[in-house]
């Protein structure tokens, strides 16, 4: 067993796990982060997408010691207060999730995706990027909408013409 002490969503945590405890397992079971879904546990599907210290991980392909002094943002830590995250809104407003199950791991790769493009995407990179995260649904075309959509708020382009 190791202790492992980080930070998740602004607050330091700690806990002890098993050396061999994924990170996906560590946030949901001992920290009760039940947002970030597991849904291969093999690095396939994406479902369980967070930020680790600013990235896009698939926190079943690390090691919860591995994470230790980490900054880690899962879906429940994205939205600033009450108010959504621009990714969460515009999925809302584009219809892009139909059972929802793969939609926190979608978002925290879109918003990742988003924030190393402040000049904006297209549909080709948002498709191309989009490539390690599955949905069993198939709603590709509005979770494609949604991310171009929230890149048009998010970019430095979007911004620009909304304070012209
Ligand atoms: Fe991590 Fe599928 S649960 S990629
Ligand atoms: Fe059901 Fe994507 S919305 S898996």
């Amino acid at each position: 067993m190791s202790e492992i002490s980080l930070t998740v969503n602004g607050k330091r945590v700690s806990g002890t796990a098993e050396d061999r405890t994924l990170l996906v397992h560590f946030l949901r079971e001992n920290l009760g982060l039940t947002g970030t879904h597991v849904g291969c546990d093999t690095s396939q599907c994406g479902a369980c997408v967070i930020h680790v210290d600013g990235k896009a991980v698939k926190s079943c392909t690390m090691l919860a010691v591995q994470a230790s002094g980490s900054s880690v943002v899962t879906i429940e830590g994205l939205a600033d207060g009450a108010d959504l995250h621009p990714m969460q809104a515009a999925f809302k407003e584009h219809h892009g999730l139909q059972c929802g199950f793969c939609t926190p791991g979608m978002i925290m790769t879109a918003t990742d995706m988003v924030n190393r493009h402040p000049e904006g995407l297209d549909e080709a990179t948002v498709r191309a990027e989009l490539e390690g995260n599955i949905c069993r649904c198939t709603g590709y075309h509005n979770i494609v909408k949604a991310i171009l959509a929230a890149s048009e708020t998010m970019s430095s382009k979007g911004k620009a013409r909304q304070a012209a």
